[in-house]
C-alpha cells in the first residue's frame, strides 16, 4: 500500500466497489443463506433429545465465531470441552475468550433444557489437565420461556443503535438476569463515561490495527460470501457487520483497500455515541472457571436484551490488548481486577444472523 499512490488507491478502491456492486446484483441472492438461518434456529420441537440441545447451545455468542467446543453426550449430562484447534492464538493468546465462550454454549444449553422441563446442574472440572463443563439433566418443571424464546433471535448487532436510552427499569431487568456468583457487571450510560470507554476501545483498536498478525487472523475468519459462510458454517459474515455482499475474492481485496484504522476508529465513534449504555463484566478471579461464568452471566443478559429488544454488541479491545488494559482497569476502579467483556446496548434494526456448523461437526 505505501509504494501506491493515494490517487491509484482511489480508483482501484472504486473500480472494486463497482464490481462489488455488479456482483450484487447478480448475485444468486441471499435466499440460501436466509433459508440455512431459518433451519438453524427453529426452536425445538417434540420432545427433542440432548443433540437438539446441543444445536441450542451453539447459538450462543462466540468470539470470531470460531466454535471452540465440541460437546460429549451421555444419557443424561452433557459436557462441553474446549476445541483448542479453533483457537484464535493472536486476539485471545490465553484463551480467555474461548473459555467465555464456552460458558455462552452452556448457559444456552441449560436456558433450552430448563425451558422443555429439564433441570441443570452445571460443574466446572478439570480432565486431562483441561478446564470442561459437565452438565447433569434431571426432570424439573419447565420455565423460563422468555430467555428461551430468545435464544435464536439474539444475535452481535454490530450497526450504529437509535441514540436513544435505555429505561432503568430495563437496565435493572438486564443487571438482575446477568447476576452471577464471581461476576460484577458495571453499566455506564453518561455520555462522559461512554466517551471514556470509547478512548479505550480506539486505543486497543489501534494496537491491533497496527499488528499485521491480528489483522491476518481476522481477515482469515471472515466470510465475505453467503456460499462460503454456508460452505464453512462458521467465521464473521461481512452482512452481519453491514458489509456488502460480494463474492469472496473481492471481498478480500476491499478489505485490504478498507479496513483502515481510521476507518475503523470513525466506526466505533460512531457506534458507541449511537449505544443508550456500555456494561463491562469483571470476574472476581482471571482463570478458566470465572471465564465461564463471565460467559454464562454474559449470554443471560443477552438473551434478556433480546426479549426486551435491546441489541448488543463486543467493543472488547480494551481487555484484549495487554498494554491497554491495566488502565483500563484502573479507570474501572478495579486495578487489581482483569476486566472481561465490554458490551455496548441500544435499540436498532436486526442484521443479517450468523451461521453454525452442524451438530455433527462438534459432537466429540
Ligand atoms: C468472548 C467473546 C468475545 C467477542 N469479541 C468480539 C469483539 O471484540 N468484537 C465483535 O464485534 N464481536 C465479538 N464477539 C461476538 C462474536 O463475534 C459473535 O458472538 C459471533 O460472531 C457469533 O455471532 P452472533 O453473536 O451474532 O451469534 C465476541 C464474542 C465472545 C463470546
Amino acid at each position: 500500500m505505501a509504494s501506491i499512490s493515494r490517487r491509484t488507491a482511489i480508483t482501484t478502491g472504486l473500480s472494486v466497489a463497482t464490481v462489488g456492486a455488479v456482483g450484487y446484483s447478480l448475485w444468486p441472492r441471499m435466499e440460501g443463506y436466509r433459508e440455512e438461518v431459518a433451519r438453524q434456529r427453529q426452536l425445538l420441537a417434540g420432545d427433542p433429545g440432548l443433540e437438539e440441545l446441543v444445536r441450542m447451545a451453539t447459538l450462543a455468542a462466540n468470539g470470531h465465531n470460531t466454535q471452540p467446543w465440541k460437546f460429549r453426550l451421555t444419557d443424561q449430562s452433557v459436557s462441553i470441552l474446549p476445541d483448542f484447534t479453533r483457537r484464535t492464538a493472536v486476539v485471545d493468546p490465553d484463551d480467555h475468550h474461548l473459555f467465555v465462550s464456552l460458558g455462552c454454549a452452556a448457559e444456552n444449553l441449560v436456558i433450552a433444557g430448563a425451558a422443555l422441563g429439564r433441570g441443570s446442574e452445571v460443574a466446572v472440572g478439570t480432565s486431562g489437565g483441561v478446564t470442561q463443563i459437565e452438565i447433569a439433566l434431571s426432570a424439573a418443571q419447565p420455565g423460563g420461556q422468555e430467555r428461551y424464546q430468545a435464544i435464536p433471535l439474539r444475535q452481535s448487532t454490530r450497526s450504529l443503535y437509535d441514540g436513544q436510552p435505555v429505561s432503568s427499569a430495563d437496565i435493572d431487568l438486564l443487571a438482575t438476569a446477568a447476576r452471577e456468583e464471581g461476576v460484577s457487571i458495571l453499566f455506564f450510560t453518561a455520555p462522559a463515561d461512554r466517551d471514556a470507554v470509547l478512548e479505550f476501545v480506539i486505543q486497543g483498536n489501534s494496537a491491533q490495527m497496527d499488528d499485521p498478525a491480528f489483522v491476518q487472523e481476522l481477515a482469515d475468519w471472515i466470510r465475505f460470501s453467503p456460499a462460503r459462510a454456508i460452505e464453512t458454517g462458521d467465521g464473521l459474515f461481512g452482512a452481519s457487520s453491514g458489509n456488502p455482499v460480494v463474492p469472496e475474492w473481492i471481498g478480500r481485496q476491499a478489505f485490504k483497500l478498507f479496513f483502515t484504522k481510521e476507518a475503523e476508529t470513525d466506526k466505533y465513534r460512531n457506534q458507541i455515541r449511537s449505544s443508550a449504555g456500555i456494561a463491562v463484566f469483571v470476574g472476581e478471579k482471571a482463570d478458566p472457571e470465572h471465564w465461564i461464568k463471565v460467559g454464562r452471566s454474559f449470554q443471560r443478559f443477552a438473551l434478556q436484551a433480546t426479549a426486551l429488544g435491546i441489541r448488543t454488541a463486543h467493543v472488547n479491545q480494551p481487555v484484549e490488548v495487554a498494554s491497554v488494559r491495566p488502565d483500563f482497569a484502573r479507570w474501572l476502579g478495579a486495578p487489581d481486577a482483569r476486566p472481561d467483556l465490554v458490551i455496548r446496548f441500544g435499540r436498532a434494526p436486526a442484521m443479517p444472523m450468523s451461521l453454525r456448523r452442524p451438530v455433527s461437526a462438534v459432537l466429540a
